[in-house]
């Protein structure tokens, strides 16, 4: 795990989009900053605009503002699902020395690229104080930390492999909701079944949601070793299989809307799940949430399980917490933190979210049954890092990747992308 995340590290110094200037490193300012003589304003940078991701961020400032009446919640949120808008914006205010407060990153390799570009304060004093470092699961401190030093604060878990679908599409199409498809070959049958019936089989959007639907085909017919390996230089991405992996993609996509570029977010593509427009969607588990705030109910109107194909594996993301260097507000930044990481914030931020507690201590018995099977499957499942939401990958990998696979929804040319999607992972692989 520790040498991944010195390659990923390695990776985002050759490829920084976000320059590496700001930083001051660690000032002793932020580290003496008192989250208990804190005053004012605390600027927080989400992408959690809209829906139930505002739903969520509600929850949790809702928290913050009882454990901290005399602090103002800034709500800085740049709308776009998976920080599509926001993180470039990010880069800018951070590159023009001015950082919020706080803002949301991914743990894995996205962090590690503001780490590297000295962009963070290290928290490594805060986790003492808090006592956090046995709260949370090793494998996700890992991906927090560099050189020892750990950057960030989780405040979730989500899943990014997880298929969503409208049970009464299913029984005309004559399918068994309870009854999965075992694999890829399975679930194209079944979606062929599906379009038979005049209903679109696989709702997506634009272009980040049709990164995330790769990422699952690709994990679904590598298997987990395989796909990591496209991470981390073991899988060769001119591989038979890989063509077959983007083969299967090309097919995946023939099956979903066409006017997938024209829909502004994941939500709009959920929302064909639940209008029974679409039989199926592949989107990460905050569309759970969604469902809920919907009224929608598992079982009855909609099911959901893994990838077919990605039984067995759970494709992980989570969001953290930042203090950047030089925010305006360290002290209120840190109080933030401390809500982000406290019991009462992670139970009531994630039961509106979707996602799972990061910590592993939180109460979770007014959670979905959905969230609960996901707790139980993150303890007992392989986990592969999500190359859509920064787990995986550093940003700068992510863009240019994205970018091939936006080409892709255009020409469908096999060959091309495979070879761009070689030169890529060899290029922020050196
Ligand atoms: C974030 C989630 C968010 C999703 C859609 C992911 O990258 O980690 O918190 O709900 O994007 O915006």
């Amino acid at each position: 795990m520790r040498r991944r995340i010195s390659m990923l590290a390695g990776a985002a110094v050759l490829s920084l989009t976000l320059a590496a200037c700001g930083g001051s490193g660690s000032s002793p300012s932020a580290d003496e900053a008192n989250p208990a003589e804190a005053t004012g304003e605390v600027g927080v940078f989400t992408w959690w605009a809209d829906g139930s991701e505002k739903a969520g961020l509600d929850a949790l400032v809702k928290i913050f503002n009882d454990q901290y009446p005399d602090l103002k919640f800034d709500n800085l949120a740049v709308a776009g699902g998976a920080g599509s808008q926001a993180k470039s914006v990010l880069a800018a205010q951070l590159q023009a020395g001015n950082p919020p407060d706080s803002f949301q990153a991914h743990a894995g390799a996205e962090l590690q690229d503001y780490i590297v570009a000295d962009q963070l304060e290290d928290l490594s004093s805060f986790y003492e104080s808090e006592d956090l470092t046995s709260v949370f699961p090793k494998d996700l401190l890992d991906r927090l930390t560099v050189d020892g030093k750990i950057y960030s604060v989780p405040s979730n878990i989500h899943r990014a492999n997880v298929v969503w679908a409208n049970v009464e599409v299913l029984e005309k199409a004559g399918l068994d909701p309870e009854k999965p498809p075992a694999d890829l070959d399975e679930w194209f049958a079944a979606m062929d079944k599906i379009k038979a019936t005049g209903v679109t089989p696989l709702a997506v959007a634009g272009t980040w949601t049709q990164v995330q639907l790769f990422e699952n085909i690709m994990l679904a017919t590598l298997g987990a070793e395989g796909y990591n390996g496209l991470w981390d230089g073991s899988t060769d991405w001119s591989s038979a299989e890989v063509t077959k992996g983007i083969e299967n993609y090309k097919k995946a996509l023939s099956y979903t809307n066409s006017d997938r570029n024209t829909l502004s977010d994941w939500g709009p593509a959920t929302q064909l799940v639940e209008d029974g427009s679409a039989a199926y969607n592949v989107m990460g588990d905050w569309a759970e949430a969604k469902f809920q705030q919907d009224g929608m109910v598992a079982g009855e109107d909609y099911v959901y399980f893994p990838t077919p194909g990605t039984e067995g594996v759970f494709d992980f993301l989570a969001d953290s917490f930042t203090l950047p260097a030089g925010a305006p507000n360290p002290a209120g930044a840190k109080a933030w933190l401390k809500t982000i990481s406290s019991v009462e914030g992670q139970e009531a931020f994630n039961a509106a979210k979707g996602s799972i507690p990061a910590r592993t201590d939180v109460p979770t018995d007014n959670f979905s049954e959905y969230q609960k099977s996901a707790i139980e499957d993150f303890s007992s499942d392989t986990i592969v890092s999500s190359l859509a939401h920064g787990a995986a990958v550093p940003i700068s990998w992510l863009n240019e990747l994205s970018t091939a696979v936006s080409k892709f929804e255009g020409t469908g040319d096999v060959d091309a992308l495979q070879k761009s999607a070689a030169s890529i992972a060899e290029k922020f692989s050196q």
